[in-house]
């Protein structure tokens, strides 16, 4: 019954259609099972801007008691999450930050540390510390967003220490898109007789330029690096051989709503809440994959 719900918690999804997101909207669903004082209004911002921003909107007229946000792109949320705080919603920022810190508190991985993990493995790859050789593809996520800028700085904290290392690519964003990194790719492979190492700011993107190296024939000359580990999709191209590794990027979709209800019910909460990360190869994908049931 309506009149049983204590808590009325919002959250603004940025989109569906990429396969962590809609594992995301599934923990939190999850979780709100488990917590039958709290009713959880999900909007889907169908990966357009505008239209998150209108949801937002939407949910601070309806004066939801928190708002859980994971935004599309830092720069276009940021307004529309002050108007939000303007109004003394409590406002969690999931995943993707914004440009203000006067949020109660951000859930989301270290994209740094993340990034700096995937550089050292790569540098691995390709021959170890002060020896690495090799031309590299990195593909970007969406450039509007903290995590491709952090997954980008991290890896070059480590590959820019290697001379032997070559950067085929300048800042090109399949804004997270297996489709777009798939052509990115094809190209790059037109342009590039040898490329070595491909770094995708997600295992969606790694993939697409898995497929488009498989498709040139070349699949067997290239690593691919990817990050997110779902078990259904990266940690299960890493067990086929098709990726050398993923990093886990955990959704922070059953924590996000966790702290927001210990913060209704009026226990203090960190500002920055971190997600742990590990490194997934063909050492362990296989017995993740059990874990998962799969
Ligand atoms: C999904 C996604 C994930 C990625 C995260 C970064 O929309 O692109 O693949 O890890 O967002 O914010």
């Amino acid at each position: 019954l309506a009149q049983d719900k204590k808590w009325r918690i919002g959250f603004s999804q940025a989109t569906t259609i990429e396969p962590w997101r809609a594992q995301f909207n599934k923990d939190i669903v999850a979780e709100a099972a488990k917590h039958p004082e709290v009713e959880l209004i999900i909007t889907d911002g169908g990966d357009k801007t505008e239209k998150q921003v209108a949801d937002v909107e939407n949910l601070i007229r309806q004066e939801v008691d928190a708002l859980l946000v994971s935004p599309k792109e830092s720069a276009g949320l940021t307004g529309v999450v002050q108007q939000a705080i303007d109004a003394k919603i409590p406002v969690f920022v999931l995943d993707r930050n914004v440009d203000t810190d006067k949020y109660n508190q951000f859930v989301g991985g270290d994209n740094k540390l993340i990034g700096r993990a995937a550089g050292e493995y790569a540098v691995e790859l390709l021959g170890g510390k002060g020896k690495a050789q090799g031309n590299v593809v990195e593909i970007w996520g969406g450039m509007g967003t903290q995590p491709a800028h952090d997954r980008h700085d991290g890896f070059h904290e480590f590959t820019d220490k290697e001379p032997g290392i070559k950067n085929l690519l300048d800042q090109q964003s399949g804004d997270w898109k297996q489709d777009q990194a798939y052509n990115i790719m094809a190209t790059a492979l037109r342009n590039n007789e040898k490329i070595d190492l491909v770094y995708g700011h997600n295992d969606p993107m790694a993939y697409g330029a898995y497929l488009a190296a498989k498709d040139a024939g070349r699949e067997k000359e290239i690593k691919f690096i990817g990050i997110d580990g779902l078990p259904g999709e990266g940690v299960t191209w890493v067990n086929n051989g098709e990726l050398s590794a993923t990093f886990l990027y955990a959704t922070p979709g059953a924590e996000g709503l966790r702290q927001a209800i210990k913060f209704l019910n009026g226990e203090k909460v960190e500002k920055t809440v971190t997600l742990n990360t590990m490194k997934i190869t063909k050492d362990n994908a296989a017995q993740i994959m059990k874990d998962n049931g799969l």
